[in-house]
């Protein structure tokens, strides 16, 4: 069985397959449209979008034309991060839903704790709106499950205070070198799934010679090796390719990589220091 179709399962029982397809960057039209459409025919049963991205419609429409069961896909959508009022939420979802052409979601996600025209100062008040309705959309069906994303220990701690459902996901910048320890072992703590979103740094790590190195070990790629850790650290990466070649190798994860290099690779400095790193994730 690939592993693309093996799955992690949420605090609330939902099955998640255990590698994401990111298509943050990936243009709305023919690139989201055959980015996806390769992905599903690749494999991939999981796809990562937002509403942000503005590439729902064509994200739908390579769905909906694969021809595959809807229950045999897990699609993630975000409330942007701008949004911070319950009833903006609300609407946002129901947008989402019409440009994606389906009638539920299997993720919905806070895109961040800040707006984006402040990262960093996060709207604690307003996290609590929006996840006020994020429950009530999760009790009518139309999300199977629903999490964060960019919440550090401080915005989990506040948005679990007076949440009556707790979230099931935060997705996180995490890659090897700048994996978010206090973050990430925060959330499993309390029973979130840590989804890692850059699991190759937007392709800036894919040039670092250590990296290099340990693949040519294994006789893999650099971005193999880099999604393959996420993996054995029990992380869902989600890779972002909009190439075919870079999809299918992306895919092609049927490997292990020792105890002693991933206790290398987890003590290794950031492996793509120049790139940049959201302020609240240090
Ligand atoms: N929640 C958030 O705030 C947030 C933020 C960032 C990202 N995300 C999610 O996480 C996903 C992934 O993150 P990301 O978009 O930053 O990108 P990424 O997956 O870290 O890297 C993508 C880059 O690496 C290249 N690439 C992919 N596979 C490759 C391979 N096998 N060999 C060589 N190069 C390869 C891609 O090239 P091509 O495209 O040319 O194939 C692209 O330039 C996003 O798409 C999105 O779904 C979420």
């Amino acid at each position: 069985m690939t592993i693309l179709v093996e799955t992690y399962t949420l605090a609330n029982g939902v099955k998640i397959p255990k590698v994401g397809f990111g298509t943050w960057q990936t243009p709305d039209g023919d690139t989201a449209y055959n980015a996806v459409a390769n992905a599903l025919k690749a494999g991939y049963r999981h796809i990562d979008t937002a509403k942000v991205y503005g590439n729902e419609s064509s994200v739908g429409r390579a769905i909906k034309d694969s021809g595959i069961a809807r229950e045999e896909l897990f699609i993630t959508t975000k409330c942007p991060a701008d949004t911070k009022t319950y009833d903006g939420a609300l609407a946002d979802f129901e947008s989402s839903l019409e440009r994606l052409g389906l009638d539920y979601v299997d993720l919905y996600l806070i895109h961040a704790p800040w707006s984006w025209r402040e990262i960093g100062k996060s709207n604690d008040a307003g996290n609590k709106e929006v996840w006020r309705a994020f429950e009530d959309i999760y009790k009518s069906g139309r999300a199977k499950s629903i999490g964060i994303s960019n919440f550090d220990v401080a915005d989990m701690t506040k948005l679990f205070a007076t949440a009556t459902i707790k979230p099931m996901v935060n997705q996180i910048q995490y890659y090897v070198g700048f994996t978010e320890p206090k973050i990430a072992q925060f959330a499993q703590e309390n029973g979130l799934l840590v989804e890692a979103y850059s699991p190759l740094a937007t392709g800036h790590m894919l040039e670092n010679e250590k990296i290099i190195a340990l693949a040519e070990k294994y006789k893999v790629s650099t971005a193999q090796l880099a999604i393959r850790f996420c993996l054995q650290n029990g992380v869902l990466p989600l890779p972002k390719a909009t190439s075919l070649g870079h999809i299918e190798d992306n895919a092609r994860l049927d490997f292990k990589i020792s105890e002693e290099d991933m206790k290398a690779l987890n003590t290794l400095e950031d492996t793509a220091r120049d790139f940049g790193h959201n302020p609240t994730q240090g």
